[in-house]
């Protein structure tokens, strides 16, 4: 019998990944768009055709019960945030209600919908390694504590809780996927990666002279977006729920990005064509994590495949073709 799923924040990088994986595994696949218009969608229905859409917002719980009947969805993942962590201090509020309540509002929505019947909808949270922010330990793993350096961290860490306690408190199948930073050529240009593969394919097409950017030294467990959501759907295949770090073990700083990104267009120094602004750097900044997927290897036998050099050149090709055309 084909099952059904209900993807909130469908127009996101993970939104596209996920839609496809299910779509390929025979899901009828409902993205949840709020808004009266939005701008990716168009692009988003040329790439997946068979995507239905459906109205909704995490912040009106009738709504969120709406999309629940009308998908009648036995799977919900939830990708819907402002995901941006540089903008979340100018926009702390909004940041704490979407990205954080609006996931009891979901967790609220299917445990209504479920009604008796607990287990009839699985519930995916996408967490997020922010919730470590100034790690207490190297590496990170699910039993790390948390320490958030941003709103955005801190509305991460609110969604997160809540999930484990609606798993607690009514036994929902609710699983929260802690994913470290994932990327890919659908990545959007504010984040690191993508400002550097796209400012790098235009500084190679003599589109632009310099890139400009923030602190150099931060380090990240970087990996690629389409490895990280089979470890979304395998959480929800799992008999019980939990809590899962997701992560490739391997850390660059941003100065090693350059290196790796500059190179795919035969550039072996950058250091005259990349500027520091501090209107980049962030008020406070997560320095360094690098996370622990050890459980996730064991229970769910999830592996990241593609490694940070391919996945940097992948960003470039990407970009560079899309400029030449
Ligand atoms: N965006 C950006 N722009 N980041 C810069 C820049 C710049 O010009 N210069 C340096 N950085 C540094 C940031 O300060 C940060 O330490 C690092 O590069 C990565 O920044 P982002 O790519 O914006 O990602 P993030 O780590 O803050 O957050 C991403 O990963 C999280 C964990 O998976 C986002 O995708 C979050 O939504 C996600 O939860």
């Amino acid at each position: 019998m084909q099952k059904q799923a209900l993807i909130t924040g469908i127009t996101g990088q993970d939104g596209y990944y996920l839609a496809r994986l299910l779509l390929s595994k025979g899901y009828e696949v409902f993205g949840m768009v709020h808004g009266q218009s939005h701008g990716r969608l168009e692009s988003l229905r040329r790439d997946l055709p068979d995507l239905r859409v459906v109205r909704g917002d995490l912040l009106d719980l009738s709504s969120l019960l709406r999309a629940l009947e009308l998908s009648d969805a036995a799977e919900v993942y939830n990708l819907g945030a402002l995901s941006f962590v540089g903008s979340s201090w100018a926009t702390a509020t909004v940041t704490a209600s979407v990205t954080g309540m609006g996931v009891l509002n979901l967790l609220e929505a299917v445990r209504l919908r479920c009604g008796e019947d607990v287990k009839r909808i699985r519930f995916y949270q996408a967490s997020s390694s922010e919730i470590f922010g100034r790690a207490r330990e190297v590496p990170q793993s699910e039993s790390t504590p948390f320490w958030p350096r941003s709103p955005y961290g801190v509305a991460k860490t609110f969604g997160h809780y809540m999930t484990v306690n609606y798993r607690e408190s009514y036994g929902l199948h609710a699983s929260s996927g802690i994913l470290f930073n994932h990327e890919s050529p659908r990545r959007g240009p504010e984040f690191v990666t993508r400002k550097v593969s796209q400012g790098v394919s235009r500084m190679a097409l003599g589109l632009q002279d310099r890139i400009v950017l923030g602190n150099l030294d931060a380090r990240r467990d970087w990996g690629f977006a389409g490895d990280y959501v089979e470890a979304m759907w395998l959480m929800l295949q799992q008999p019980d729920p939990d809590d899962y770090v997701i992560a490739t073990g391997r850390q660059k700083s941003v100065r090693e990005l350059l290196d790796v990104a500059f190179a795919c267009v035969g550039v072996d120094d950058w250091t005259d064509l990349v500027v520091v602004d501090e209107e980049n750097v962030r008020p406070a900044e997560v320095d360094s994590l690098i996370g622990d997927a050890s459980k996730a290897e064991d229970r769910l036998a999830w592996r990241p495949k593609m490694s940070f050099e391919e996945l940097i050149r992948l960003m470039v090709e990407s970009d560079l073709a899309k400029l030449k055309a």
